[in-house]
């Protein structure tokens, strides 16, 4: 593994021998502004599998923070370990250390293995540590405004390929009902879709089923994708859209909350062949990352949410540029005409083609860079919503939702109807 080659700006070790904290923090870009990325604690198996995966993520944390309009660049930390064996305050603390080191180059959050919770311990140390509970002044459970996002990018879809921005009447097959693909059941529901879902943890399904019973269910992942469904939802781990699952799948669009729903790059253009319509993950994903970011402005959930419905706008935006230029809205990274060379040339994340219209740092041709941002088409005026309430809000675009609130709960990021879900202090085990 050549780090030095990998494109990222600085990779830091961090060991803390009393704690035993072994942990890396990547910074791939901070051209847009500070690296923002979660912490993930996970049992590599060893150090280099940790550096990789602190590379890939930190890389895909650029993506998405910039498609989604944020003025951040991206980050990742991951800490080495069982987190039911290893997490401990001292090491969390030691670890904040580490990232106030960073001086805010990094700024940390939530991932898998990190809650909440864990946040305010290292905020204790870090005044670089978001992703916090709300009794400490932070935005809670990220997966409400993940998963709002999701069903904008999935409204987006719907306008894109049926003219209409409603799920009403068509079929959505739900993979994985944790916190974030729950979520998006319920606003799915109240859209007027029928649902289909299936969980490896029969518990989750039972909780949506009980909240909405006309829900359906599939046995198994490999029972969903055959059922007849317009548009796939993979809500679980990375990776389910694999060359089986795209061979056999009846939906026209596909948009979840899964982080790396590809299996490998030459999925998105097994998808644009059989005539599936792909809404990039980092795209729709990205309400998470929205709702950690505001907690640097003193957290309004309005006021993230309000954000978080720019997604719909981006991805219209994503789905146009991609039918312009004849590629898969998630066409891939290199190699392309449209990236080229000079300053006018598009910085790709993952070929999104809408970033074909962001220039270049000089010299560099997948980075973006600071104050472009008059080109910048990811970076939709957010409305002020200030004074509005906590239900969802008209984005500025015509397609915007077409019942922004219409007979629907407000979504707020507290205790929640979901009867299973973790309490604010320890959700959000995947982080933005
Ligand atoms: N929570 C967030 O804010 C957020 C933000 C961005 C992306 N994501 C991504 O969204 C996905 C879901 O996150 P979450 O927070 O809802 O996690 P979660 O752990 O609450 O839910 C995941 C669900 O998937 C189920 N599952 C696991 N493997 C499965 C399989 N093979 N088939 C069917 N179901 C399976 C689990 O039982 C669980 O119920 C993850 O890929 C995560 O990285 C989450």
């Amino acid at each position: 593994m050549d780090v030095l080659a990998s494109g990222h700006e600085q990779v830091v070790f961090c060991a803390d021998p009393e704690s035993g904290l072994r942990a890396v923090i990547a910074i791939y870009s901070t051209a847009l502004g500070p690296a923002l990325g979660g912490t993930r604690f996970f049992p590599y198996a060893s150090e280099e599998a940790a550096v990789t995966d602190a590379l890939a993520l930190s890389k895909a944390m650029a993506y998405k923070n910039s498609l989604a309009g944020l003025d951040l660049g991206g980050g990742k930390g991951v800490i080495i370990g069982d987190p039911a064996v290893h997490k401990t305050e001292a090491l969390l603390r030691a670890y904040g250390r580490f990232v106030e080191s960073l001086g805010g180059r990094y700024l940390t959050a939530c991932d898998v293995g990190t809650y909440n919770a864990d946040l305010d311990v290292v905020a204790r140390e870090t005044r670089f540590a978001h992703g916090r509970s709300l009794a400490h002044g932070g935005c809670g459970d990220s997966s409400v405004l993940t998963a709002f996002g999701v069903f904008q990018g999935m409204r987006a879809a719907a306008q894109h390929r049926w003219g209409s921005p409603s799920l009403a009447g068509r079929t959505v097959a739900v993979a994985g009902v944790g916190k974030v693909g729950s979520w998006l059941v319920d606003s799915l529901v109240e859209d007027g879709a029928a649902v289909v879902v299936t969980d490896v943890d029969p518990t989750a399904v039972q909780r949506v089923v009980a909240k909405h019973p006309g829900v359906r269910t599939a046995a198994d992942t490999a029972e969903l994708v055959r059922t007849p469904h317009d548009v796939y939802a993979p809500c679980a781990l990375g990776g389910a859209l694999d060359d089986e699952t795209v061979a056999v799948l009846p939906a026209e669009i596909v948009c979840g909350g899964a982080n790396n729903q590809l299996a490998h790059e030459g999925t998105a253009q097994l998808l644009a062949d059989r005539g599936i319509l792909y809404a990039p993950d980092y795209l729709v994903n990205a309400g998470g990352v929205i709702q950690v970011e505001d907690e640097r402005h003193g957290f309004s959930f309005a006021r993230a949410e309000a954000k978080a419905t720019t997604i719909f706008d981006v991805a219209l935006r994503v789905f146009a540029a991609a039918d312009a230029d004849g590629v898969s809205p998630r066409s891939p990274p290199t190699g392309s005409p449209r990236t080229g060379s000079g300053p006018s040339a598009g910085w790709r994340p993952s070929g999104c083609p809408v970033r074909a219209e962001i220039h270049l740092t000089p010299g560099r041709s997948d980075q973006p860079v600071r104050g472009t941002r008059g080109s910048d088409v990811c970076r939709a005026p957010i409305r002020d919503v200030s004074s509005s309430s906590d239900t969802i809000t008209q984005s500025g675009s015509p397609h915007g939702p077409s019942k922004p609130s219409a007979g629907r709960p407000p979504l707020r990021n507290e205790g929640s109807s979901h009867g299973a879900r973790p309490s604010e202090g320890q959700a959000d085990t995947r982080g933005p």
